[in-house]
């Protein structure tokens, strides 16, 4: 079976971005794979690192979030990579044989830290991509579920894993590869990258009345159709590109028509875009606010999940350690 694996940074506010682009792939890749999802709370901590109180609930709504997407804790080990040590271990060892100007030359590495309130000239935030690869090669990883963004520390760990085969004469570590969803991107309300920084996102626990009020108040559609009289053209808008990615085939016929003949109002198709996410959105809303109320029942299965990746992290330590030539103590 091949080992998939993939995390998520608990740092709050999953949004529709989150659910398309990762959590569905994350879902569909249970089946006929063994598959670790991890929370990634020390990622979140290289950014967040004067405010790690506010990690702790956002483990707990991504740990629900995962329940009520689908992720099953029965075939899938879902756990916090705080709670599995052997991660930090491995980050230290490869960044023995990984060149400095690889870790500088990561795009978003430079593009966060100019656009972060927090200074981010840290060591520990340097490290990032790196400790992005020992999570991945610590479960040997065939498959990596990711968003476009996350390529350049996919080919990072590849680069990784391939200099540290080199020097050790060794091909332990597997090179991973990335899965990315079939679906679009989705784009903010704005019409920008959908981000908590640009505040123009849809939450993933946004209640209905706010998804109605978003759609309709803030997503922007094709400002040359400006009167309801005017035929408008559904590809250059992106209400439209909502549709493609949230509305079944019928709806999309009729609001490409009715937009095209100018017989359907914008209101009324922003309006469709919001009850369609919420066909989406609302059961997996309730799901999640319904474990977060069994706090206990999360903590089991994070417990499990974190002893199941322990016992495959410490065998990978153990094999790390042997072709090293660590001495032993
Ligand atoms: N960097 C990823 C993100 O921000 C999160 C992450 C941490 C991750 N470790 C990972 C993703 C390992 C895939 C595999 O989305
Ligand atoms: Fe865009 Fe819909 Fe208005 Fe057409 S009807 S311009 S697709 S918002």
């Amino acid at each position: 079976m091949a080992v998939v694996l993939s995390g998520i940074q608990p740092s709050g506010s999953l949004h529709i971005g989150h659910l398309v682009g990762a959590l569905e792939n994350f879902v569909a890749l249970q089946k006929g794979n063994t598959v670790f999802y991890m929370i990634a709370d020390w990622h979140a901590l290289t950014s967040k690192y004067n405010q790690a109180e506010v990690i702790q609930p956002s483990v707990y709504e991504l740990a629900a979030t995962f329940l009520a997407v689908g992720i099953n804790p029965a075939s899938s080990s879902i756990f916090v990579q705080s709670a599995v040590k052997e991660h930090s271990e491995l980050q230290l060892l490869l960044s023995m044989t990984t060149p400095l100007s690889w870790l500088e030359r990561v795009p978003t590495y430079k593009e966060k830290q100019a656009n972060s309130n927090a200074d981010l000239n840290s060591f520990g935030f340097l490290g990032y991509p790196l400790l992005q690869a020992a999570d991945i090669l610590m479960y040997q990883a065939d498959k990596v579920p990711v968003g476009e963004d996350q390529l350049f520390h996919l080919e990072l760990t590849r680069e990784v894993a391939r200099r540290f085969n080199h020097i050790f004469k060794t091909n332990f570590f597997k090179e991973p590869q990335a899965v990315l969803t079939p679906t679009a991107k989705v784009l903010g309300l704005d019409g920008r990258k959908m981000s908590k920084t640009y505040n123009n996102c849809i939450y993933l626990s946004d209640e209905d009345s706010a998804i109605k009020e978003k759609c309709t108040r803030q997503m922007i559609s094709d400002p040359k159709r400006v009167k309801k009289s005017d035929p408008g053209n559904p590809e250059e808008c992106p209400v439209f590109g909502y549709h493609k990615i949230f509305s079944s085939q019928v709806d999309q016929e009729e609001i490409s028509q009715g937009c095209r003949t100018a017989s359907i109002g914008c209101f009324d198709c922003k309006m469709k875009v919001a009850e369609n996410l919420i066909v989406k959105i609302a059961p997996v809303r309730e799901r999640a606010q319904s474990s977060l109320r069994n706090p206990k029942s999360l903590d089991d299965i994070l417990m499990d999940g974190n002893g199941q990746a322990r016992k495959v992290a410490q065998g990978t330590m153990d094999k790390v350690r042997e072709i090293i030539k660590l001495p032993k103590f």
